[in-house]
């Protein structure tokens, strides 16, 4: 086994990133058996990001998904954006749909986002609010939501990715200009209040990459909890924006999980994706299938990981090329919808007996 380790700048949205390239066992192909049925026979809920716009225009893109997957996650549809375009009319025609599919599929949904810093309607970020305004906007928006889907969706990101992208900085989002740093609480808060069985969860990105991004999110959930915030647990996106299995990154993401956990919190992997610079080789499909594998893995290292989602699971479709330039075919099927190196490896790490 070679490995090599450099930090290289991330082309498009994302600023900088630790490179690991790792090259590991041949892969060898074994029986196809829905992950959905290995993870619930580990305890696990094993899904992916929802495209609408493919839910409702591919039948074979819905028949992979209710074959493979106990949890959804809509990419888009409910976001500010999309399911609260303007202040006084919500639109939850799209939000509604992946609902009603994952209750005939017998999935579960992972509600995505409540408070984000992108993909807010202009009436939000445009508007001149006070904060009490402010503050009664982000309430009504939480309760309209979240009240909407209460009993139908299990876990809620209720803030994503509130520090920078590779620093413990608090971001200087719209909620914190206008409400301050106590935005965070109350969006539990109010969260809580309308679904209180729905399970909470701070999301962010890149904290396998930046220490000081982990030390500030644990310590933000630790204080939340401290003070009786309804906090349950920490999502890690784990977005491997070079795409290459890297085993120094699965190491540190196993004891961050296991740090959550030993704070009282559950763990989460919420946006497993692995863009691989083009073209793709079979090196470095084994790379990224080392990857999944070791996510799925370290998730499986800490008995309160019990959820692992990826961003898609088809490269007919995938946030990735339009967002990392130069990168594409992050996900574990192909566009034909075959599975790929990365899939068998998902396979096994949910077949090893702990
Ligand atoms: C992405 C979606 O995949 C895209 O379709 C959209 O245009 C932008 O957002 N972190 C997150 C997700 O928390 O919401 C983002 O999803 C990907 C990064």
């Amino acid at each position: 086994m070679r490995e090599r380790c450099k930090a290289g700048p991330i082309a498009g949205a994302i600023l900088a990133v630790a490179l690991c390239v790792h090259a590991g066992a041949a892969f060898a192909a074994s029986a196809t058996a829905p992950l959905r049925r290995l993870a619930a026979s580990r305890g696990l809920h094993i899904g992916t990001a929802v495209s609408d716009d493919a839910l409702v225009s591919d039948p074979d893109y819905r028949r992979v998904l209710r074959r493979e997957f106990n949890i959804v996650t809509p990419e888009n549809v409910m976001k500010w954006g999309p399911i609260h375009p303007e202040r006084d009319r919500y639109d939850f025609a799209a939000a509604d749909r992946l609902v009603a599919e994952a209750r005939k599929a017998h999935m579960r949904v992972r509600g995505h986002t409540l408070v984000w810093y992108m993909q807010n309607p202009a009436w939000l970020t445009g508007g001149a609010f006070t904060r009490d305004e402010a503050i009664a906007v982000l309430h009504d928006h939480i309760g309209t939501v979240v009240g909407r889907y209460r009993g139908k969706v299990a876990q809620w990101d209720v803030v994503n990715e509130a520090f920078g992208d590779l620093d413990g900085n608090p971001r200087n989002t719209i909620w914190r200009q206008r409400i301050g740093p106590d935005y965070i609480e109350m969006a539990f808060r109010f969260a809580h209040e309308a679904d209180p069985r729905a399970k909470l969860y701070y999301n962010d990105f890149l904290t396998e990459i930046s220490a000081a991004k982990f030390d500030a999110v644990l310590a933000l959930v630790t204080d939340l909890k401290a003070r009786g915030v309804p906090i349950d647990g920490v999502g890690f996106q784990t977005h491997a924006f070079y795409g290459v299995g890297c085993t120094g990154c699965v190491t540190t993401l196993a004891e961050q999980f296991a740090r959550v956990a030993a704070a009282g919190l559950d763990v989460a992997v919420t946006e497993l994706d692995a863009g691989l610079p083009q073209p793709t080789t079979p090196a470095l499909l084994q790379q990224q299938a080392d990857f999944y594998g070791g996510v799925v893995a370290a998730c499986r290292s800490v008995r309160r990981c019990r959820t692992i989602v990826s961003w898609g699971f088809t490269d007919r479709y995938s946030w990735i090329p339009a967002f990392i330039p130069g990168q594409d075919d992050a996900l574990p099927f192909d566009r034909a919808y075959q599975p790929k190196p990365a899939y068998f490896a998902i396979q096994r790490a949910l077949r090893v007996r702990r």
